[in-house]
């Protein structure tokens, strides 16, 4: 409803629903603006990017709301983070006017080796010290919130000393950051490692989610693979409805990365997703 702010648990107004800026969309998305309330850009799209890049970039910004949204942070790593790379981060946020700027609970690089996947971090206490003090170096890059978003993840560290939910929420906390919770995500996690995602979506730090991720996923029986490439399931708009009913109103996002469908098909998607009502309790 235009001119009406939304507010949800984290004290955030929500910004409706967005899809991310991709290339095959670039020459038509602004021919339907009004259907989209906000748009993600993946950091390393346009980090340097001059000529159309940052033309587009910058049409955008005047068009929506934008938020950044990066997957080379390595914010688990145990190598320094990359200076150049967080200066041009901060070059973008100014930018775009970006709302927040996030990455993923992961590490992707180590010792100068980029592993070109999200790795997740094991959840100790060491590990939470030290995630804990790099979200603090990066939050001072920017004056707008900084979110860490809940990876999936295929693997599982036999050192583990608490649950994903309790590192979560006390990384939050700690840091004083905002969770990037993506839906399809918990999802896939939970059938991949057999637990119960509803418990999981209510042992986070809901008050901390300023954005949400919906995504669709390979489902090959006995793995699932968070592939980006598809429509979203029905158990997964599910979770997200469940999850609405305990946040309230929360800025959400398509991610559509790879077989980027149609322009019209992007968007039938996001109808879909904007159609999902909260619900009090599980299916
Ligand atoms: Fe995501």
């Amino acid at each position: 409803m235009p001119g009406r702010v939304e507010v949800g648990m984290s004290g955030v107004a929500s910004l409706g629903h967005g899809v991310g800026l991709r290339r095959p969309h670039w020459d038509t998305i602004f021919a339907e603006a009004d259907r989209v309330d906000f748009v993600e850009i993946l950091t390393e799209n346009f980090l340097g990017e001059g000529g159309r890049a940052r033309r587009v970039l910058e049409q955008a910004a005047a068009t929506w709301p934008i938020v950044l949204h990066g997957t080379a942070l390595s914010i688990g790593s145990v190598s320094p983070l990359d200076a150049d790379y967080l200066a041009g981060l901060a070059d973008l946020i100014r930018a775009t006017g970006a709302r927040w700027f996030s990455d993923h609970l992961c590490f992707s690089s180590a010792f100068g080796v980029e592993y070109h996947d999200l790795l997740p971090v094991p959840f100790t206490a060491e590990a939470l010290d030290h995630v804990v003090a790099r979200v603090k170096q990066v939050q001072t890059i920017a004056n707008v919130p900084f979110l860490l978003e809940n990876p999936s993840y295929y693997v599982q560290y036999a050192g583990a000393e608490m649950g994903e939910a309790e590192f979560l929420s006390t990384l939050c906390a700690r840091a004083d950051c905002g969770l990037l919770l993506d839906v399809n995500n918990v999802y896939v996690n939970s059938r991949n490692h057999g637990y119960d995602p509803y418990a999981f979506i209510d042992a986070l730090p809901l008050d901390r989610v300023l954005q949400i991720h919906m995504a669709g996923h390979d489902d090959l029986g006995d793995v699932i693979i968070d592939t980006h490439g598809a429509a979203c399931v029905d158990p997964v708009l599910d979770l997200y409805a469940y999850t609405l009913g305990r946040t309230g109103p929360v800025s959400t996002l398509l991610e559509w990365d790879n077989a980027i469908p149609s322009q019209a098909v992007l968007l039938a998607e996001l109808e879909r997703i904007r159609a999902v009502r909260p619900v009090g309790a599980r299916p």
